[in-house]
């Protein structure tokens, strides 16, 4: 039997995607498909162990859901959902917080940041967050599960957890092993280019749904180099912000560094900086139209996730319905 492997990541919808998640992660998603059996959900539940206003929370998780469908992410491929349709999430995240130790939990360098960050709410959720990230995970029996260094923390504790109630009632649970993704590009940010782009400098960041005259003006400000050389040549060391310009182009192009040199031969900065603008605007076009043309087609959007929900909790009732046997609920 050929059965794909199962994959499963969770989104926080806390703010807008933008170009080095796209380029970094994001557009490889869609052909994972082809491998794997991909589950994605929108981690709303976990975004209020920091305060929200609700509004703001609905329109994001909806939009990010609708951007993450305009890169690639095919609904009729993958499952797409949004964490807190799927009930199975808050109770099996019941569960594993009494199975996951108080020590563990005070190791999590995430919570040790995110509580020094926010000093006036340092709340029950954030501290047992990684429980109910135990269960997203451990409700779908995920082969894989796709992270960034700053979850990688998070992921070993699952398993940690997932071994020890094994350890206890047997196989109930599937052991996931990290999945460090191929790494697309790594953009950095435009203004301050040995940093990661990130929304925390949003001059130096592009959003994908951002207007074409913006995405211009950001370029045209971009750091290039002090030097005085004025020429398009790759040179990470020496000239970082102009590496970071090629490294953009060459990826929405598929242009070579080499092919990227030969184009701009003798053209300085002023016209190169415009044209990487350019090439990044007729990149995004397609995705920020589509995100836009979903957003207002509130009926197919709300068939996504009801459709994904209904997959969810089929499969995650099967694994909440053992976890309970198990442990000696009654059952209903
Ligand atoms: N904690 C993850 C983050 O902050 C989001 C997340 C929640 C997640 N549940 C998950 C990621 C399950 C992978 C698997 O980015």
């Amino acid at each position: 039997m050929d059965e794909k492997k199962v994959m499963l990541s969770g989104i926080q919808p806390s703010g807008d995607l933008h170009l080095g998640n796209y380029l970094g992660a994001i557009r490889n998603w869609g052909a994972r498909a082809e491998e794997f059996d991909c589950y994605y959900f929108m981690a709303d539940m976990h975004t209020i162990t920091v305060r929200q206003e609700p509004a703001a929370l609905r329109r994001r998780t909806l939009e990010q859901l609708a951007q993450y469908i305009a890169c690639g992410l095919d609904p009729e491929k993958n499952t797409l959902f949004i964490q807190s349709h799927v009930h199975q999430h808050a109770e099996l995240g019941w569960v594993l917080n009494c199975y996951t130790m108080f020590g563990e939990l005070s190791r999590m360098t995430q919570f040790k940041d995110k509580a020094a960050k926010h000093a006036e709410n340092i709340n029950g959720g954030l501290f047992t967050y990684p429980a109910l990230m135990a269960a997203d995970i451990l409700l779908y029996q995920p082969d894989f599960v796709p992270v960034g260094d700053d979850q990688k923390q998070h992921v070993e504790l699952t398993r940690d957890v997932a071994q020890r109630f094994n350890g206890i009632y047997g196989d109930v649970f599937k052991v996931p092993e990290p999945y460090i993704p191929k790494t697309g590009a790594r953009i950095m940010s435009l203004n301050a280019p040995d940093t990661k782009m990130s929304k925390s400098i949003p001059e130096g960041c592009v959003f994908l749904m951002e207007k074409p005259e913006d995405i211009q003006r950001k370029f045209k400000r971009a750091i290039t180099d002090s030097d005085t050389e004025n020429c398009v040549r790759f040179d990470p060391a020496g000239k970082p912000g102009v590496a970071n310009l090629m490294a953009i182009y060459s990826a929405v192009t598929g242009k070579t560094y080499d092919e990227i040199q030969a184009e701009f031969a003798g053209m300085g900065y002023g016209k190169f900086k415009p044209a990487v603008g350019d090439a990044v605007v007729e990149a995004l076009r397609p995705i920020r139209e589509e995100a836009a043309r979903i957003m207002a087609d509130k009926a197919y959007l709300e068939s996504v996730y009801r459709a994904g929900a209904e997959k969810a909790s089929y499969v995650a009732e099967k694994t909440l319905r053992k976890v309970y046997k198990k442990i000696g609920f009654v059952a209903r």
